[in-house]
């Protein structure tokens, strides 16, 4: 029985945090779908296309991991997935507090277990939104993100999009 594993986030942008998260998950799971969500309340710097494309680029060569949108709640994306897990990567303590009731809720909605990764100590500084910020003010953020994706912060940032 193959068990797949779906991993949901903004990923705005996906961050080297983020991939690796990802690889952790590959090796318990066969397979690892990354569910780019899409939440109207929000104000992304990125598009969905943009940031399912950036994602792609940086799962490419990693064998047995797609990614897709999630179009509305991730507990229906685990149903329509077939998902034996969802995987969130925690950071800190101040991670698990957020993850907490959400992996709950998740639970009660789809019956799907949330199963948290730990992320590598050396990546526990990176967080999109900070990595935003370096960009915004023009600071260095490699071996932050992959290079697809710095390219693509710093010319958002000299088109003057806030996000
Ligand atoms: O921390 P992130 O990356 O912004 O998390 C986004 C997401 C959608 C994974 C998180 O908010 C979540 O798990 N939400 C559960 C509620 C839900 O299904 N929302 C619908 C998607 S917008």
């Amino acid at each position: 029985m193959t068990r797949l594993a779906i991993y949901p986030g903004s990923f705005d942008p996906i961050t080297l945090g983020h991939v690796d998260v990802i690889r952790r998950a590959r090796s318990i799971f066969d397979e690892v779908v990354v569910g780019v969500a899409h939440n109207a309340a929000k104000n992304y710097l990125f598009s969905l296309d943009q940031r399912l494309s950036l994602a792609r680029q940086a799962v490419q060569g990693i064998d047995g991991v797609r990614v897709e949108k999630v179009s509305g709640l991730v507990a229906d994306f685990a149903r329509a997935e077939e998902a034996s897990a969802i995987v969130k990567g925690l950071r800190s303590s101040g991670d698990f507090d957020d993850e907490l009731a959400m992996s709950l809720l998740n639970r009660h909605m789809c019956g799907v277990e949330t199963v948290f990764v730990m992320g590598d100590p050396s990546l526990s500084h990176v967080a999109s939104s900070l990595v935003k910020d370096i960009a915004r003010h023009g600071g260095d953020i490699a071996g932050l993100v992959p290079d697809s994706v710095a390219g693509a912060l710093s010319r958002a940032f000299q088109e003057g999009r806030n996000g």
